[in-house]
């Protein structure tokens, strides 16, 4: 059953397309997210067309005055759009020409659905982009104050998740600053690549019309047009940098969201969740569960599954556009919706959480992560490393078959292993001591950390 053909584009046609047909090719459903940035497009092309004299003035300020309205229409909610138009362009030309009549359709004029989506997208992501840089401002922040309250808080730091050497938790955290930086910074610099207007590329060609790209891209805060047409319809570079880079930042939060989770278990006790970003379990009555950290841990899974999507539509894609870059949209729309408030979720969390550092410091207190402070203390005497770290592994075993630890070897016992040992050991062989002596730059020592942090606080 075909239908008469009532489309913007139907002039060629003498048949329309079935319902189901019209859905599957539609993208009203997911694409009217742009709505916004879709009429401001047009403000700035109908405002050049004007002016350049292409459409008279009085032609341009009817029509700019018809995209004022329906722009304030769909910030109020009013607008409905209609599957039957396809797409967002459609819809708001057809709802414009509702509104306007014909003059309306002298918006089309030197532009292509082509240039106009892919202006939409750049201002769609030029928006996340700020809010996202300026949410991680906020995490990097949050970070940088736990780790100023928490320079002199003691925890064991790990490799192989085994007891390495105590570190403090503020030099800890300072680590997820630097990772949280470089993500802030890779957007940034997506920012560029995102920042140029394909506005005026038209359909893949540019136009016999005396245009002027550079008066659009101004009007719509762009650095600068797109310098060939071909790539300006068909880059889709910026938006796959931005699925890499959220891709990246998801792998970070999910890592110190699978530390956070195991923190608040009962094997550790690091840290004690605040109520608002924790839940209940409808069986057990005693849980209190990391669900937030959980899901952000989970939802790094769509967010690279994304990227691997839209990197798998752009594969062997002949220039200059095909109907295939629709698939770029949900995708990016659902990172950016995921990402913003992972951060915003983690930084709450972080901000809300209790530190139980006296647990945190004892839990290095019953461990040998200060057998490097004793093979350390041999070969500052002189042995050699080597040697020290053969006596203190064999001291170590010994330690372990009998039940105790390096702190609670008799003196008499240390001298039978080593002359150079002396009373001294024991301070030697705190962890604060450890923490504290570990000053090379970059270290876990508290005045590494306090220099971190006021470097942070410099940058913020
Ligand atoms: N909805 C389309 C998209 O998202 C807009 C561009 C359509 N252009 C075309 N020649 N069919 O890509």
């Amino acid at each position: 059953m075909t239908t008469e053909n009532h489309k913007l584009w139907g002039g060629r046609f003498e048949a329309g397309l079935e319902k189901w047909v019209e859905e599957f090719g539609a993208s009203i459903s997911f694409d009217q997210k742009m709505a916004e940035f879709d009429l401001k497009g047009s403000i700035a092309h109908v405002t050049m067309l004007g002016e350049t004299g292409i459409i008279t003035q009085e032609e341009a300020r009817q029509i700019k005055a018809g995209l004022d309205e329906l722009l304030d229409e769909y910030k109020a909610g009013q607008l409905e759009f209609d599957i039957s138009n396809e797409d967002i362009h459609m819809n708001l030309e057809s709802l414009l020409t509702e509104k306007i009549g014909s003059v309306a359709g002298k918006l089309h004029t030197a532009r292509s659905r082509n240039d106009q989506v892919a202006t939409d997208m750049h201002l769609y992501l030029k928006t996340k982009l700020t809010e996202v840089i300026e949410k991680l401002h906020h995490l990097r922040q949050v970070l940088v104050n736990l780790a100023d309250e928490h320079t002199y808080t003691i925890m064991p730091g790990y490799t192989h998740l085994q007891h390495a050497q105590p570190i403090s938790f503020g030099h800890h955290l300072m680590a997820y600053y630097n990772m949280f930086t470089r993500d802030s910074e890779r957007f940034e610099f997506n920012q560029m690549h995102t920042n140029l207007s394909p506005l005026g590329a038209a359909a893949l060609a540019g136009t016999t019309f005396s245009i002027d790209r550079q008066r659009t891209a101004q009007l719509m805060d762009f650095s600068q047009p797109y310098s060939n047409s071909l790539d300006a319809v068909s880059d889709r570079d910026f938006i796959l940098e931005f699925l890499s880079n959220a891709s990246i930042l998801m792998m970070h939060m999910s890592r110190i969201c699978e530390e956070i989770i195991n923190w608040c278990s009962n094997e550790y006790r690091f840290v004690t969740l605040s109520d608002t970003f924790s839940t209940g379990s409808s069986i057990m009555p005693q849980k209190k569960n990391p669900d937030m950290a959980e899901l952000i841990r989970g939802k790094t899974g769509r967010v690279y599954g994304n990227l691997t999507g839209l990197l798998t539509v752009m594969k062997s894609l002949p220039l200059a556009y095909n109907k295939d870059l629709q698939e770029d949209k949900e995708g990016m729309f659902d990172t950016a919706e995921t990402i913003t408030v992972a951060i915003d979720i983690l930084a709450g969390m972080l901000d809300s959480m209790t530190v139980n550092d006296s647990h945190m410091a004892e839990s290095t207190e019953k461990d040998f992560s200060n057998a490097t402070e004793l093979a350390d203390y041999l070969a500052v005497k002189g042995l050699p490393f080597r040697q020290a770290h053969e006596i203190v592994g064999k001291l170590v075993l010994e330690c372990t078959k009998a039940g105790y630890y390096l702190q609670d070897v008799p003196l008499e016992r240390y001298r039978e292993i080593s002359e150079l040992i002396e009373e001294d050991i024991y301070k030697t062989l705190e962890s604060k001591t450890a923490v504290e002596r570990r000053n090379s730059l970059g270290g876990t020592g508290f005045d590494q950390v306090k220099w971190q942090v006021e470097e942070a606080r410099k940058n913020l």
